[in-house]
């Protein structure tokens, strides 16, 4: 073969390719709100990390990852935060696209926040219990027996029921949202049970509770944390408000997840048990190296560590193949942005003023 015959079967090569990658891709599109992410082949020779930092860049794109991401995916995004930090970052963010390595509600208030933006996450079935236990047309009639309470919503909830919130909440600025409401004025506080539990003893408020809980932090095993305690007679037990109450009352600090690193960071003791999910543990880790952490055990069999399975859907496969392709993206009826965002432009600022 002499070498324009070389070069045109290269050519030919190259095309049928490209034609076998478009017929991918539109079949994995075709498949998307069955499977919730694109499921496509990626290269296993591909240097994903590599290609990630190229995409942002042609892309004008930024990664906002919860503590939570498996650590491959933290260690490629440009901001980690807890709900609070990461809905503040989504608000300012100058990028074109936001890829949101979170879960399906935190992906949704960006959208909210930023909704000339395209919002990507790389699986669309990255739910939250939390969420899904407080459904809108239920509350809207819960909500309809307390016509003079305000509500006041964990920002783990649905685009939907945002539009039916007064102000949102994490648990970084919970408190600090629920002292800003007039002593007088009756508080529907939704989803969370556990946090709503928390904050009564913390406020002192007489708050309506919806009876929602994470799949997470509802299991840990205080017989488990009591022998962990015994073995480890030094550490400190630290632990989420979504824990329930018994874990909470042993707890030696409680916080959000930005609140237990800053605790770990700054903290004279050097052993920790940690009651929230584990991926924490990673920038505990990188803060502190020196220091040791143990992740609380959940009441499972077979289980040591407590990961939250909607998280973990997330994979570096499908961070990239959202980023390449631009899908999954989050997409919202205008109603519900323009009903829904005032509830979280409420706690920003409630944020902003208390400094957080
Ligand atoms: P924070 O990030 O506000 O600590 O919340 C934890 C959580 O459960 C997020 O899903
Ligand atoms: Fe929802 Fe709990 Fe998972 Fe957070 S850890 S996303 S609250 S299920």
């Amino acid at each position: 073969m002499n070498s324009r015959t070389v070069d045109g079967v290269v050519k030919n090569r190259i095309k049928q390719k490209k034609m076998v990658d478009i017929q991918e891709l539109e079949i994995a599109k075709g498949n998307l709100s069955k499977k919730g992410f694109l499921d496509m082949e990626v290269d296993p020779t591909l240097d994903l990390v590599e290609e990630i930092e190229k995409l942002k860049k042609e892309k004008n794109a930024i990664i906002l990852a919860h503590y939570y991401q498996e650590s491959e995916i933290q260690d490629v995004a440009d901001y980690i935060g807890d709900s609070l930090g990461l809905s503040q970052k989504a608000a300012n963010t100058e990028a074109d696209m936001i890829v949101f390595a979170g879960v399906h509600f935190m992906a949704e208030t960006a959208k909210m926040l930023s909704p000339d933006k395209k919002v990507v996450l790389p699986d669309l079935k990255a739910g939250c219990s939390l969420a899904d236990s407080c459904p809108p047309h239920l509350f809207r009639k819960f909500k309809e027996k307390y016509p003079d309470h305000m509500v006041v919503s964990y920002i783990n909830c649905t685009a939907e029921l945002k539009t039916l919130t007064d102000i949102c909440c994490t648990s970084s600025n919970a408190e600090h949202v629920i002292n800003s409401i007039p002593k007088d004025r009756g508080i529907i506080f939704a989803p969370d049970r556990n946090l709503g539990a928390w904050l009564i003893k913390k406020t002192g408020r007489d708050l309506v509770l919806w009876n929602g809980t994470c799949m997470v932090h509802e299991i840990f095993s205080n017989e488990k944390i009591t022998k962990l305690q015994v073995r480890f007679p030094n550490a400190k037990l630290i632990a989420h408000p979504e824990c329930e109450a018994h874990i909470l009352d042993k707890a030696d600090f409680i916080g959000s997840t930005s609140g237990l690193l800053k605790y770990t960071k700054e903290s004279e003791f050097d052993e920790f048990i940690v009651a929230t999910e584990s991926g924490i543990i990673h920038q505990m880790e990188l803060a502190s190296p020196a220091k040791t952490f143990i992740p609380a055990p959940p009441n499972n069999e077979n289980c040591a560590c407590n990961e939250c399975p909607y998280m973990r859907l997330n994979t570096m496969e499908k961070l990239y193949l959202s980023m390449k392709y631009e899908q999954p993206e989050i997409i919202l009826p205008d109603w519900i942005i323009e009903q829904g965002v005032a509830s979280i432009d409420r706690m920003l600022e409630i944020s902003k003023r208390a400094g957080l």
